[in-house]
């Protein structure tokens, strides 16, 4: 597949995303209740839904880029967890499981070599942190935390990036990152699944999310809410008839692109896009991001 950046739509904001290819996707260990090594994803099929994606990135107005995944690291394929994008800096993952561990230096690299600067970690090996549980809603950042991500990191991201950080403790193993209940689609409106949080947690998205579209544990399961926005328009694992409906009141145009192999793994789309505009900044301000290898 070819590199080259396709450009925004006029009128919207550029957004970019960036995405590993499944080269080397596989179930081979299981750290999250979706994974089962009995249940492996189909090369030829895993190609055909990421192929399909990128496109329907691109047709929506993304800019998108991509990069391979390597042997023995068969979680690339969510590159979303990598690290966390403010401007043209970045701060790492931190992935609390091993077995994903080496995929952050990998990611780091991809940055690098495209003009962001990483903002290092306070010596604290007690932080986790992984990009699935940060979102953006308004001018805060939302941060999941329980299974993959500590409060401390949190509070990391908050001061590196100036920007006050809400903290969501995740109760459910099947949610173990908060991109798998939360999905921001503009300045006032959200869809997500309160369930998959403690008391503390829906009390204080409920105060900040003014009109939200609010969905059972049963449309979550479905990846719904796993998805991204370009524009106005939601690209979605899955939509549930009753979200598809409030999501075209809402004036969204829903983009269907199903990724069933991915979700074996327990990934959806927005795990599988890094956002390279996360918390916006000069970059996004300047343009597409020049790409070394094919430019
Ligand atoms: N198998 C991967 C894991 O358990 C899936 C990652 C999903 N990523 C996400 N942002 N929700 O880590």
């Amino acid at each position: 597949m070819n590199d080259r950046s396709s450009a925004a739509a006029p009128g919207n904001p550029l957004k970019r995303f960036l995405l590993c290819s499944p080269d080397h996707f596989d179930v081979t260990f299981e750290i999250n209740p979706w994974m089962s090594a009995r249940r492996r994803p189909d090369r030829k099929q895993s190609w055909a839904e990421w192929d399909a994606l990128v496109a329907a990135l691109r047709a929506a107005g993304a800019e998108v880029h991509h990069f391979p995944s390597l042997p023995g690291l068969s979680d690339m394929v969510f590159p979303t967890d990598v690290g966390v994008v403010g401007g043209d800096r970045f701060v790492r993952g931190r992935f609390r499981h091993p077995e994903r561990r080496d995929e952050a230096a990998h990611g780091a690299t991809w940055l690098l070599e495209h003009g962001f600067t990483e903002i290092p970690w306070p010596d604290d090996p007690g932080m986790y942190l992984e990009g699935g549980d940060v979102l953006r809603f308004g001018d805060v950042l939302l941060c999941g935390n329980g299974p993959r991500t500590s409060p401390r990191a949190a509070e990391h991201l908050s001061r590196v990036f100036d920007v006050p950080v809400v903290t969501v403790p995740l109760v459910d193993p099947r949610f173990y990152h908060l991109d798998m209940s939360f999905c921001p689609l503009d300045a006032r409106r959200a869809v997500y699944a309160p369930d998959a949080w403690d008391r503390e947690g829906r009390r204080a998205v409920a105060e900040l999310v003014p009109e939200p579209l609010i969905i059972s544990m049963e449309e979550a399961l479905t990846f719904s809410a796993n998805s991204v926005v370009v524009g106005r328009t939601v690209v979605m694992p899955s939509c549930p008839s009753r979200i598809r409906t409030q999501l075209e009141d809402w004036g969204f145009t829903v983009c269907v692109s199903p990724v069933g192999e991915f979700l074996k793994a327990g990934g959806g789309i927005r795990c599988m896009a890094l956002d390279l505009d996360l918390l916006g900044g000069s970059r996004a301000a300047a343009g597409p991001l020049q790409d070394p290898t094919h430019a």
